[in-house]
Order: C-alpha cells, then structure tokens, then sequence
C-alpha cells in the first residue's frame, strides 16, 4: 500500500479505481507482496538450513490464484480437510507435495486422505487403527502437542498446550510410531503446530527443541528415520501501528541452531526442516476496500460502513485489531469515533473508539489492512449480506479472482418442500 497525494494505492492501483471496477466491499490481495513475504522467509531458513521447504496452510486464504501465486515460488500445502487436498489438486499439486493434517477425522475423512495418496499426518494415537482399517499409508506423520502454545490473536486461537483440541500427549507419542512401524508403514515425518501470530523469535527455538526432545527419543528408540520434522505456522505479523516485526532471520537461525543440535544429539539422519505458516506469507498481503454509507451522531459518532462482521469475523470473533485508513483523508485532523458494519448484532460494532479523520463523509473509501489471511476464508452469508468480491493487483494491473456472491448463492443449495409453497 502506497498513499501519494492523499489518495490510497495497493500496489500502484489507486482504491478509487478498485472500487469504481469492483464495488465495495472487496478484498485486494498485493501478488507481490505476497512474494516478497515468501521469499524474505525461505531466504531466511534456507541460510542456515539449507534442507529446507514451506508448505501454505491453504485454510487461511483458499483463493486458487492467491494459492497459485505460493505455489510457484515453490511451496507445498497443508490441508486441513479433505476438499483442502481436493483444492491442492487443483494446482496439480499432490503426494509428498501436501500434508493432510486434519483432526477429528470421519470414517470417510480417513478414507478419501488415505485415497489421495498425500501425507497423512495424524493427530490422535486412536486414528491410526481406523486408518489402518482401510489401507496403509506410505508416508505418515503425527502432530505433537508439546504440552505449550503460544498465540497474539486470542485464548481460542492458541493450538498447543493441555487446553488445546490438538495433536497427541508426549506421554503417547513413542507408542502411537511404535504401532505405525510395527504396520509395516516405512516413511515418517513428525509435525507440531502449537502457536500462531507469535513475533517472538524465542519461542520458535523453544518448541523446536520441545519436538525435537520428543521425536529424538523416537527415533532413536525405534530407529525411525524421520525424513521431515514440520514445525507448523504460527509466524506472526505486526497488526498494530508501531507493533514491532518479526526478526524472520533471527527465528531462523535460533530454530537452526537447536535443530542441528538436537539431530546430533540424538544421532537421527538430518531430516528436511519444513514449516507451513499462512499469515505471515499472506496476511499483510490482503487489504478490504469498503465505503462509508452511514453516519450516525447519537450516544455516539458511529461511522457505518459495508465491512460488516460477515465480511471481516477476526475482530467480533477474537477483538482482533486491523487498522483503517480512510482514502484522502489521512492527513487531516482525527478525533476518537466507533465504525461498524450493517449486521444487526451489536458485535458488528467492531472499532469502539479510534481516531479516524474527522471530516471522514458519506462515500469516502476505506482501507481495512491485514485482511489477507482468515480474511475471506472466514467470511459468511448472515443477514443475508453477500460473500465480497476478490481481486489481485500487480503493479498497475488488476484481476478479479472471485466474483461477489449473488442472491443465487443465497438460495444455490435450498430446496423448498412443495406444500410449502402453496
Ligand atoms: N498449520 C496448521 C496445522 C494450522 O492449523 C494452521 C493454522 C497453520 C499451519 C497456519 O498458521 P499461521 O502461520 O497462519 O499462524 N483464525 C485465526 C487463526 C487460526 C489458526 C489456525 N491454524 C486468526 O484469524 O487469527
């Protein structure tokens, strides 16, 4: 994002033409940004551990060309379901290239995973006799919970640790390769994902070498050869202004160090070093373009725009920050008001008191920042508000990559009895 004269460019695309193009309001992804995100990462790894790959948890930005964009710079995907491998498919992505790393998994989960050939990871010792029911998978992995997690965005979001859903307990995680070995499987990784949105480079060495205690007393025990140790996502990225950013290089370096030292201190074979964050490649990448239809002087100003709840959950989900500039505006003068959008629940009442510019009007354009990950992907339909256009901006060029929703999509999947309808 640029702002020359007072007026807001993503990329070099000013917002006044996104939104003339696309209405509002629409998310705008920066393509090369999102390379430059990935790129400023795998340099960082691949430095001091040359063995080295990221995988896109697709879940935080399902988009197929935002996906498109990852996989050329080389990334592999994490799926979180089975429609996510389906979606992997779809960039002719399979194999040793995706990792299946759902929980709670259905019978039938379990089958189609097995079916597709990807890396199975597991995230309970339970799963794998059900798995082993239907077939044996060539290549698996289990996820860790190593008993910590760490997140920036909200309690709910922390994955790790005792009150975390995830992965399988330490004390369980010898007998759950144990059995896979004695079934004859012959291909391991292991895998953890305890945290996300974390700055801190610290706690990426720390739960390095958490896993690393684990998975090196595994390997050397049952002498398992792990060809991947996956150390999930969870790289964070600054939301707020004036929040510093993560030292990519100094994380990197720090989860090096104690990973090569580990490998020798158990004496494992060095396996790839893999990660497979989202926000951090995508989530400053992403921005909303909406409009300012309303304002209301009451209890208080309330600015009321078409960034509604349904459009952006992160902040009524988790009172997640994502900062506002108003397009032309930005060197004017700012007093302390509420903005919202149009859902009736009062949580769509999503910024209380901020310093917005004061002469902000009716048909003003903001800019809402950081919407790339959990952006879209966690938008919906109530209040019978639409799903948001999606477009990617290179340079001076644009492209729709998602068309807004109809009133079709409304009702694409509602059948209605026929005596209901006399
Ligand atoms: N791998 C696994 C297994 C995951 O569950 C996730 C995210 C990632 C990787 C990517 O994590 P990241 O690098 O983006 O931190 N909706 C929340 C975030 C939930 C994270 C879910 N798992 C938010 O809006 O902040």
């Amino acid at each position: 994002m640029k702002i020359k004269n007072g007026q807001i460019y993503l990329e070099d695309v000013p917002v006044t033409e996104l939104a003339k193009t696309y209405g509002t309001p629409t998310y705008v992804y920066e393509e090369n940004r999102i390379r430059c995100n990935f790129r400023r990462a795998l340099k960082a790894f691949q430095k001091y551990y040359p063995n080295f790959r990221f995988f896109y948890a697709i879940k935080a930005n399902n988009n197929l060309a935002i996906a498109h964009i990852l996989r050329q710079e080389g990334a592999g995907i994490d799926a979180a379901s089975v429609n996510e491998i389906l979606l992997a498919k779809k960039l002719g992505l399979g194999g040793t290239d995706v990792m299946f790393s759902g929980n709670f998994l259905s019978d039938d989960d379990i089958r189609q995973g097995l079916e597709s050939g990807v890396i199975f990871n597991l995230d309970d010792i339970s799963t794998l006799p059900r798995v082993l029911k239907f077939g044996k998978p060539e290549f698996l992995s289990f996820r860790l919970n190593p008993g910590y997690g760490q997140c920036e965005v909200g309690d709910f979001v922390c994955n790790g640790g005792p009150d975390a859903k995830f992965g399988v307990h330490p004390d369980q995680i010898m007998d759950a390769y144990r059995l896979a070995k004695e079934a004859g499987i012959t291909r391991f990784g292991a895998h953890m994902m305890p945290g996300s949105c974390v700055r801190d480079p610290e706690y990426f060495r720390f739960i390095t070498e958490l896993l690393m205690d684990n998975i090196g007393k595994v390997g050397k025990e049952l002498n398992i050869n792990f060809e991947f140790i996956d150390l999930g996502g969870g790289l964070g990225i600054p939301y707020k202004p004036g929040d510093h950013v993560l030292d990519i290089d100094e994380a990197a370096r720090l989860v090096s160090e104690v990973f090569t030292e580990k490998i020798a201190e158990y004496g494992l074979q060095p396996p790839r070093l893999m990660m497979e964050p989202a926000r951090y490649f995508v989530g400053d990448a992403g921005y909303i373009v909406g409009t300012v239809h309303s304002i209301k002087d009451s209890y208080k100003r309330i600015i009321g725009t078409d960034v509604s709840m349904n459009t952006l959950a992160r902040p009524a989900m988790y009172g997640a920050y994502h900062h506002i500039y108003v397009n032309g505006r930005e060197d004017e003068e700012r007093k302390p008001v509420g903005l919202c959008g149009q859902v009736c629940e009062n949580t769509d009442f999503w910024v209380r008191d901020r310093p917005l510019p004061e002469n902000i009007s009716l048909g003003d354009l903001i800019v809402v920042e950081n919407a790339g990950a959990y952006g879209y992907a966690m938008s919906y339909q109530y209040n019978g508000r639409l799903k948001p256009a999606e477009v990617i901006v290179n340079g001076n060029q644009h492209w729709l990559a998602r068309e807004r929703e109809t009133i079709e999509d409304l009702v694409r999947n509602v059948t209605v009895p026929g005596h209901l309808l006399k």
